[in-house]
């Protein structure tokens, strides 16, 4: 088990994901039914993480309404709210009273469920003050590539690689293990980058960063398309993600208390949460995640596409490619394509 404090970073705008984010810190986006940052924060726990600190600014209220001290979870979380944005390494400094011993940092809008023991062993084994968790994609020209030695510390990073110039196609994963003396390299009061400034300067100044890469999913959630994508990973278990509900049959999970209209049909893959109402002649799926108290009406069809809690489908209307946030309502027989839409009431078109 891994005993360390674990800094979230979760105070982003997340302008890439507007209008869901608009009044919704970007970790609090469900994923399958449920916020990221819960089923992150379950994650860390199952593997001996029992203290977090939340770095929060933007719409903080909505993640301390969610997790509180964090005793539900069976957790402690202490919240270190930024008075103005702090970018990501002048948020660990805002935290510093929590991080007196070696510590983890989370980009909380990275869905990864990382391994954290062989990752701990490396940061112990090579003895730097900072590991870089990496993940290694495909096409890197939109990531910064790192360049490392043979003993896996890192020489620079390259920021947006052109193709064929990458020095690997490892790229910055968004979680560390860091030692209490990194503190002493970020400024306070003012707006730090862990990735532009930090970073670089621990390398320039020789103070051990060392990169390892973690095997498994990574997907940063960042935009609609990706969010999407992560979605279906999921529902295709390309990504193993706890998914809640009963399993009726391959890739279709039912949550508590749906009620089905005759003639209504799932294709998988399918989730659908708990007090569903789905109407006659309905179509849901292939690729679809119903959120909780979600109606659906009579001969709806909604195909690759993710409603939030709370939403309405009314009778014939169609949606495809969409993403509907909570409490959004579809008009009937109306049609939506690549739709993103989100706040109460009836829907516009995005
Ligand atoms: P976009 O506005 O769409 O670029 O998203 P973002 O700024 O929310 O996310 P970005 O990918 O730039 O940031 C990576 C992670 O760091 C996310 O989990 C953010 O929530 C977090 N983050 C970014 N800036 C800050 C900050 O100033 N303070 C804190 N506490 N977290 C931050």
């Amino acid at each position: 088990m891994v005993k360390m404090k674990a800094l979230l970073l979760a105070g982003g705008l997340g302008t890439r994901l507007r209008p869901l984010t608009d009044n919704l810190p970007k970790p609090m986006a469900p994923v399958v039914n449920r916020p990221w940052l819960e089923h992150l924060i379950t994650h860390l726990h199952e593997q001996g993480i029992e203290e977090f600190v939340v770095a929060a600014r933007y719409c903080s209220d909505v993640i301390r309404a969610h997790f509180g001290d964090g005793r539900q979870f069976g957790v402690r979380i202490e919240y270190a709210v930024e008075p103005f944005p702090l970018g990501t390494a002048g948020a660990i400094k805002n935290a510093e009273r929590w991080l007196k011993e070696r510590f983890l940092v989370v980009n909380a809008d990275i869905v990864h469920l990382p391994q954290l023991v062989p990752l701990l062993e490396f940061h112990r084994r090579h003895g730097g003050v900072a590991t870089i968790v990496l993940t290694e994609v495909e096409d890197p020209s939109q990531y910064g590539a790192v360049e490392q030695d043979e003993t896996g510390r890192i020489l620079r990073f390259v920021e947006k690689p052109q193709p064929g110039e990458a020095p690997s196609n490892r790229i910055n994963a968004g979680l560390y293990i860091l030692e209490p003396e990194v503190m002493r390299y970020i400024p306070a009061q003012r707006e730090v980058s862990i990735e532009r400034e930090t970073f670089p300067r621990l390398i320039r100044e020789g103070a051990g960063v060392y990169g390892i890469v973690s095997e498994g999913y990574w997907q940063d959630m960042g935009t609609p398309t990706r969010y999407r994508q992560v979605h279906w990973d999921a529902l295709e278990r390309r990504f193993p993600l706890p998914i809640r509900g009963r399993q009726i049959q391959q890739g279709v999970w039912v949550g508590e208390d749906v009620e089905f209209g005759p003639g209504s049909l799932l294709v998988p893959p399918v989730v659908i949460g708990n007090r569903v109402k789905v109407g006659e002649h309905a179509l849901i799926g292939p690729y679809a995640v119903i959120g909780d108290d979600c109606h659906i009406g009579d001969r709806a069809h909604c195909s690759r596409s993710i409603l939030w809690d709370h939403s309405v489908v009314r009778d014939g209307s169609r949606l495809s490619n969409s993403i509907f946030g909570y409490r959004t309502v579809a008009p009937a027989g109306e049609k939506f394509t690549d739709a993103v839409i989100s706040q109460a009431g009836e829907a516009v078109r995005a």
